[in-house]
Protein backbone atom coordinates (compact mmCIF):
# COMPACT_ATOMS: atom_id res chain seq x y z
CA UNK A 1 0.00 0.00 0.00
CA UNK A 2 1.20 3.38 -0.72
CA UNK A 3 0.84 5.91 1.96
CA UNK A 4 -0.48 9.54 1.46
CA UNK A 5 1.43 12.12 3.39
CA UNK A 6 -0.41 15.18 3.43
CA UNK A 7 -1.11 18.45 5.51
CA UNK A 8 -4.43 18.97 4.40
CA UNK A 9 -7.43 17.24 7.01
CA UNK A 10 -10.42 17.08 4.51
CA UNK A 11 -8.77 14.06 2.12
CA UNK A 12 -7.51 12.15 5.39
CA UNK A 13 -11.32 12.41 6.90
CA UNK A 14 -12.33 10.83 3.64
CA UNK A 15 -10.18 8.00 3.74
CA UNK A 16 -10.72 7.78 6.91
CA UNK A 17 -14.86 7.58 6.67
CA UNK A 18 -14.27 4.97 4.13
CA UNK A 19 -12.79 2.67 6.37
CA UNK A 20 -8.61 3.61 5.82
CA UNK A 21 -6.06 4.39 9.11
CA UNK A 22 -4.94 7.95 9.21
CA UNK A 23 -2.24 8.66 11.51
CA UNK A 24 -2.91 12.66 12.68
CA UNK A 25 -0.75 14.92 14.87
CA UNK A 26 -2.45 15.52 18.36
CA UNK A 27 -0.27 17.54 21.46
CA UNK A 28 0.51 14.83 23.12
CA UNK A 29 1.79 12.31 20.25
CA UNK A 30 0.56 11.00 16.94
CA UNK A 31 -2.54 8.41 16.79
CA UNK A 32 -3.24 6.01 14.26
CA UNK A 33 -6.97 6.81 13.56
CA UNK A 34 -9.89 4.51 12.72
CA UNK A 35 -13.82 5.08 12.25
CA UNK A 36 -15.69 3.44 15.32
CA UNK A 37 -18.32 2.49 12.67
CA UNK A 38 -15.83 0.33 10.79
CA UNK A 39 -15.05 -3.20 12.50
CA UNK A 40 -12.51 -4.09 9.47
CA UNK A 41 -10.50 -1.30 10.09
CA UNK A 42 -10.85 -1.58 13.50
CA UNK A 43 -9.21 -4.77 13.54
CA UNK A 44 -6.35 -3.26 10.63
CA UNK A 45 -5.05 -0.60 13.63
CA UNK A 46 -4.32 -3.76 15.71
CA UNK A 47 -2.58 -5.70 12.55
CA UNK A 48 -0.45 -2.39 11.58
CA UNK A 49 0.83 -2.08 15.15
CA UNK A 50 0.85 -5.45 15.96
CA UNK A 51 -1.03 -4.20 18.96
CA UNK A 52 -2.23 -7.26 21.49
CA UNK A 53 -6.29 -7.26 20.93
CA UNK A 54 -6.86 -7.30 24.82
CA UNK A 55 -5.70 -3.51 24.45
CA UNK A 56 -8.50 -1.18 24.28
CA UNK A 57 -8.46 1.91 21.87
CA UNK A 58 -8.95 5.70 23.45
CA UNK A 59 -12.03 7.68 21.28
CA UNK A 60 -11.77 10.86 19.79
CA UNK A 61 -14.23 13.22 19.65
CA UNK A 62 -14.12 16.92 18.25
CA UNK A 63 -16.54 18.02 20.53
CA UNK A 64 -18.19 17.01 24.01
CA UNK A 65 -21.23 16.94 22.51
CA UNK A 66 -20.28 13.78 20.75
CA UNK A 67 -19.67 12.15 24.08
CA UNK A 68 -22.94 10.48 24.01
CA UNK A 69 -21.71 8.40 20.94
CA UNK A 70 -19.17 6.32 22.94
CA UNK A 71 -19.76 6.46 26.41
CA UNK A 72 -22.40 6.93 29.61
CA UNK A 73 -20.90 9.52 31.40
CA UNK A 74 -22.23 10.44 35.01
CA UNK A 75 -21.69 13.71 36.77
CA UNK A 76 -18.31 13.07 37.98
CA UNK A 77 -17.21 12.24 34.80
CA UNK A 78 -19.41 15.22 33.32
CA UNK A 79 -17.50 18.15 35.61
CA UNK A 80 -14.12 16.67 34.80
CA UNK A 81 -14.67 16.71 30.84
CA UNK A 82 -15.96 20.38 31.57
CA UNK A 83 -12.47 20.77 33.36
CA UNK A 84 -9.73 19.05 31.30
CA UNK A 85 -11.11 18.89 28.25
CA UNK A 86 -10.28 20.08 25.63
CA UNK A 87 -6.36 18.50 26.51
CA UNK A 88 -3.83 16.28 27.33
CA UNK A 89 -6.52 13.45 29.32
CA UNK A 90 -7.99 10.95 28.75
CA UNK A 91 -11.44 9.89 30.64
CA UNK A 92 -12.29 6.41 31.39
CA UNK A 93 -16.04 6.35 31.75
CA UNK A 94 -18.75 3.17 31.11
CA UNK A 95 -19.09 2.73 27.40
CA UNK A 96 -22.21 2.93 25.34
CA UNK A 97 -23.71 -0.31 25.15
CA UNK A 98 -23.48 -0.10 21.07
CA UNK A 99 -20.00 0.71 21.05
CA UNK A 100 -18.02 -1.69 18.80
CA UNK A 101 -16.52 -4.42 21.50
CA UNK A 102 -12.75 -4.37 19.48
CA UNK A 103 -12.79 -0.79 20.27
CA UNK A 104 -12.78 -1.72 24.36
CA UNK A 105 -11.46 -5.05 23.72
CA UNK A 106 -14.67 -6.11 25.51
CA UNK A 107 -14.56 -3.84 28.25
CA UNK A 108 -17.37 -2.13 30.23
CA UNK A 109 -15.68 0.92 30.30
CA UNK A 110 -14.46 3.50 27.32
CA UNK A 111 -11.07 6.03 27.20
CA UNK A 112 -12.19 9.24 25.58
CA UNK A 113 -10.27 12.20 24.73
CA UNK A 114 -10.85 15.83 22.75
CA UNK A 115 -7.08 16.71 21.62
CA UNK A 116 -6.67 20.25 22.13
CA UNK A 117 -4.74 20.62 19.13
CA UNK A 118 -5.65 22.84 15.60
CA UNK A 119 -5.15 19.89 13.26
CA UNK A 120 -6.39 17.18 15.50
CA UNK A 121 -9.73 19.58 15.66
CA UNK A 122 -9.93 20.21 12.14
CA UNK A 123 -9.14 16.34 11.24
CA UNK A 124 -11.53 15.30 13.73
CA UNK A 125 -14.53 17.63 12.46
CA UNK A 126 -14.45 16.68 8.90
CA UNK A 127 -14.40 13.12 10.14
CA UNK A 128 -17.65 13.54 12.09
CA UNK A 129 -17.56 9.91 13.24
CA UNK A 130 -15.72 9.05 16.73
CA UNK A 131 -11.99 8.07 16.02
CA UNK A 132 -10.46 5.48 18.08
CA UNK A 133 -6.69 6.10 17.61
CA UNK A 134 -3.63 4.25 19.79
CA UNK A 135 -0.45 6.06 19.49
CA UNK A 136 1.28 5.81 16.22
CA UNK A 137 3.80 3.64 16.81
CA UNK A 138 4.61 -0.51 16.15
CA UNK A 139 3.74 -1.75 19.61
CA UNK A 140 6.58 -1.88 22.02
CA UNK A 141 8.42 1.12 20.24
CA UNK A 142 8.33 4.52 21.74
CA UNK A 143 5.54 6.92 20.88
CA UNK A 144 6.12 8.58 17.57
CA UNK A 145 5.67 12.68 18.15
CA UNK A 146 6.65 13.54 14.42
CA UNK A 147 4.69 12.31 11.27
CA UNK A 148 8.81 11.25 10.46
CA UNK A 149 8.40 8.84 13.53
CA UNK A 150 5.30 7.69 12.75
CA UNK A 151 6.40 7.12 9.08
CA UNK A 152 9.58 5.36 10.27
CA UNK A 153 6.82 2.68 12.00
CA UNK A 154 4.11 2.51 9.54
CA UNK A 155 4.84 3.33 5.96
CA UNK A 156 3.10 1.18 3.94
CA UNK A 157 0.57 -0.23 5.98
CA UNK A 158 -1.71 2.63 6.48
CA UNK A 159 -3.54 5.17 4.31
CA UNK A 160 -2.28 8.59 5.07
CA UNK A 161 -0.59 10.16 7.71
CA UNK A 162 -1.82 14.26 8.41
CA UNK A 163 1.64 15.88 8.67
CA UNK A 164 1.85 18.13 11.70
CA UNK A 165 4.28 20.08 13.81
CA UNK A 166 6.03 17.70 16.23
CA UNK A 167 3.82 17.24 19.20
CA UNK A 168 4.15 19.64 21.94
CA UNK A 169 3.72 17.91 25.04
CA UNK A 170 5.27 14.73 24.12
CA UNK A 171 3.98 12.16 26.59
CA UNK A 172 1.06 10.42 26.00
CA UNK A 173 -2.29 11.93 27.90
CA UNK A 174 -3.17 11.60 31.43
CA UNK A 175 -5.16 8.40 31.71
CA UNK A 176 -8.11 8.66 34.63
CA UNK A 177 -10.74 5.86 35.65
CA UNK A 178 -13.69 7.92 36.50
CA UNK A 179 -16.22 5.01 37.25
CA UNK A 180 -15.43 4.77 40.87
CA UNK A 181 -16.05 6.98 43.23
CA UNK A 182 -12.58 8.44 43.13
CA UNK A 183 -10.67 9.54 39.74
CA UNK A 184 -7.79 6.86 39.37
CA UNK A 185 -4.72 7.87 37.41
CA UNK A 186 -4.07 4.59 35.29
CA UNK A 187 -1.78 6.40 33.47
CA UNK A 188 0.37 9.83 34.50
CA UNK A 189 0.59 12.49 31.70
CA UNK A 190 0.71 16.32 31.15
CA UNK A 191 -2.56 16.74 33.38
CA UNK A 192 -1.03 16.18 36.72
CA UNK A 193 -2.44 14.47 39.88
CA UNK A 194 -1.98 17.38 41.43
CA UNK A 195 -4.80 19.64 39.34
CA UNK A 196 -6.86 16.31 39.29
CA UNK A 197 -6.48 16.78 43.07
CA UNK A 198 -7.28 20.42 43.16
CA UNK A 199 -10.86 19.57 41.59
CA UNK A 200 -11.10 16.25 43.64
CA UNK A 201 -9.38 15.86 46.85
CA UNK A 202 -9.71 12.29 47.24
CA UNK A 203 -7.99 11.58 43.23
CA UNK A 204 -4.64 9.63 43.43
CA UNK A 205 -2.77 7.06 41.23
CA UNK A 206 -3.58 3.47 40.75
CA UNK A 207 -2.46 0.86 43.44
CA UNK A 208 -1.90 -2.31 42.58
CA UNK A 209 -4.31 -3.81 45.31
CA UNK A 210 -6.90 -1.52 43.17
CA UNK A 211 -9.89 -3.81 42.20
CA UNK A 212 -9.91 -2.55 38.89
CA UNK A 213 -8.04 -3.57 36.41
CA UNK A 214 -5.04 -1.10 35.35
CA UNK A 215 -4.75 -0.04 31.92
CA UNK A 216 -3.89 -3.06 30.01
CA UNK A 217 -1.35 -1.22 27.55
CA UNK A 218 0.84 -0.73 31.18
CA UNK A 219 1.26 -4.47 31.19
CA UNK A 220 3.35 -4.81 27.70
CA UNK A 221 6.75 -3.94 27.23
CA UNK A 222 7.20 0.14 26.21
CA UNK A 223 8.26 3.21 25.10
CA UNK A 224 11.20 1.21 24.69
CA UNK A 225 14.40 2.36 22.43
CA UNK A 226 16.28 -0.65 21.56
CA UNK A 227 18.89 0.81 23.25
CA UNK A 228 19.42 -0.12 27.08
CA UNK A 229 17.59 2.56 28.86
CA UNK A 230 19.55 3.60 32.39
CA UNK A 231 17.46 5.66 34.63
CA UNK A 232 20.31 8.32 35.84
CA UNK A 233 20.98 9.88 39.18
CA UNK A 234 23.15 13.24 39.09
CA UNK A 235 26.76 12.17 40.08
CA UNK A 236 26.78 8.34 38.85
CA UNK A 237 29.09 7.86 35.91
CA UNK A 238 28.48 7.21 32.81
CA UNK A 239 30.88 4.67 31.38
CA UNK A 240 32.07 4.13 27.82
CA UNK A 241 30.39 7.55 27.11
CA UNK A 242 30.51 7.64 23.16
CA UNK A 243 28.53 4.53 22.99
CA UNK A 244 25.67 6.50 24.96
CA UNK A 245 23.62 9.49 24.61
CA UNK A 246 22.00 11.35 27.80
CA UNK A 247 19.03 13.71 28.31
CA UNK A 248 18.33 15.42 31.05
CA UNK A 249 18.58 18.95 32.90
CA UNK A 250 21.96 19.16 34.30
CA UNK A 251 25.41 18.47 32.08
CA UNK A 252 26.83 15.81 33.09
CA UNK A 253 30.75 15.43 33.42
CA UNK A 254 31.12 13.14 30.62
CA UNK A 255 29.16 15.18 28.44
CA UNK A 256 32.08 16.31 25.45
CA UNK A 257 32.67 12.84 24.87
CA UNK A 258 29.09 11.01 24.82
CA UNK A 259 27.78 10.15 21.77
CA UNK A 260 24.53 12.22 21.63
CA UNK A 261 23.48 14.82 24.16
CA UNK A 262 20.37 16.71 24.74
CA UNK A 263 20.26 19.40 27.51
CA UNK A 264 16.50 20.66 28.30
CA UNK A 265 16.12 23.69 29.84
CA UNK A 266 12.60 22.03 31.89
CA UNK A 267 11.03 19.54 32.61
CA UNK A 268 8.04 20.33 29.64
CA UNK A 269 10.90 20.36 26.89
CA UNK A 270 11.79 17.20 28.42
CA UNK A 271 8.97 15.22 27.82
CA UNK A 272 8.64 16.82 24.62
CA UNK A 273 11.67 15.55 23.98
CA UNK A 274 12.23 12.47 24.99
CA UNK A 275 10.20 10.13 22.64
CA UNK A 276 12.52 11.57 19.39
CA UNK A 277 15.64 11.21 21.37
CA UNK A 278 15.11 7.78 22.02
CA UNK A 279 14.67 7.32 18.38
CA UNK A 280 17.65 9.61 17.44
CA UNK A 281 19.96 6.91 19.69
CA UNK A 282 18.51 4.37 18.32
CA UNK A 283 19.07 5.91 14.54
CA UNK A 284 22.77 6.84 15.79
CA UNK A 285 23.27 2.70 16.51
CA UNK A 286 23.76 4.06 20.94
CA UNK A 287 24.17 1.26 23.29
CA UNK A 288 22.78 2.87 26.16
CA UNK A 289 20.61 5.76 26.86
CA UNK A 290 20.72 7.99 29.98
CA UNK A 291 17.46 9.72 31.36
CA UNK A 292 17.99 12.48 34.12
CA UNK A 293 15.73 11.37 37.15
CA UNK A 294 13.39 14.32 38.07
CA UNK A 295 11.44 14.41 40.90
CA UNK A 296 7.79 12.54 40.46
CA UNK A 297 5.34 15.17 40.87
CA UNK A 298 3.53 17.54 38.05
CA UNK A 299 4.72 16.42 34.66
CA UNK A 300 7.87 14.68 36.05
CA UNK A 301 5.87 11.56 37.45
CA UNK A 302 4.82 11.25 33.87
CA UNK A 303 8.38 11.54 32.94
CA UNK A 304 9.95 8.84 35.28
CA UNK A 305 6.99 6.51 34.73
CA UNK A 306 8.10 7.01 31.05
CA UNK A 307 11.80 6.23 31.88
CA UNK A 308 11.45 3.38 34.30
CA UNK A 309 9.01 1.66 32.14
CA UNK A 310 11.65 1.89 29.35
CA UNK A 311 14.57 0.84 31.56
CA UNK A 312 12.51 -2.24 32.43
CA UNK A 313 11.83 -3.09 28.96
CA UNK A 314 14.49 -5.12 28.54
O1 LIG B 1 -2.13 10.78 24.26
C1 LIG B 1 -2.68 9.71 24.00
O2 LIG B 1 -3.43 9.13 24.81
C2 LIG B 1 -2.46 9.11 22.61
C3 LIG B 1 -3.06 10.05 21.58
C4 LIG B 1 -3.01 9.50 20.19
O3 LIG B 1 -4.36 10.39 21.94
N1 LIG B 1 -3.01 7.80 22.53
C5 LIG B 1 -2.47 6.75 23.18
O4 LIG B 1 -3.12 5.56 22.93
O5 LIG B 1 -1.50 6.83 23.88
P1 LIG B 1 -2.49 4.15 23.35
O6 LIG B 1 -3.45 3.17 22.79
O7 LIG B 1 -1.10 4.06 22.93
O8 LIG B 1 -2.60 4.14 24.90
C6 LIG B 1 -3.88 4.08 25.51
C7 LIG B 1 -3.76 3.61 26.92
C8 LIG B 1 -3.40 2.15 26.97
O9 LIG B 1 -2.54 1.93 28.10
C9 LIG B 1 -4.74 1.49 27.16
O10 LIG B 1 -4.65 0.23 27.81
C10 LIG B 1 -5.47 2.51 28.02
O11 LIG B 1 -5.05 3.75 27.53
N2 LIG B 1 -6.93 2.39 27.88
C11 LIG B 1 -7.69 2.60 26.80
N3 LIG B 1 -8.98 2.33 27.04
C12 LIG B 1 -9.05 1.93 28.33
C13 LIG B 1 -10.09 1.47 29.20
N4 LIG B 1 -11.35 1.37 28.77
N5 LIG B 1 -9.77 1.14 30.47
C14 LIG B 1 -8.50 1.22 30.92
N6 LIG B 1 -7.47 1.64 30.15
C15 LIG B 1 -7.73 1.98 28.88
MG1 LIG C 1 0.72 3.50 22.78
Amino acid sequence: MRTLYTTSPAPCAALLQRGGLVAFPTETVYGLGASVHHPEALARVFAAKGRPPDNPLIVHLAHPDQLAEVAEVDAMGRSLAETLMPGPCTLVVARHPRLDPAVTAGRPTVGVRIPDHPVAQAFLRACGVPVAAPSANRSGRPSATTWQAVQADLDGRIEAVLQGEASTVGVESTVIDVTGAAPIILRPGAVSLEQIQALHPSARMYRPDDPLERSPGTRYRHYAPRAHVVVHQPGEPIPTPSEAGYIGLHRPPEASALGLLALVDDEEAYAQRLFAFFRTCDARGLARIYGEAVPARGLGRAIMDRLTRAAAGR
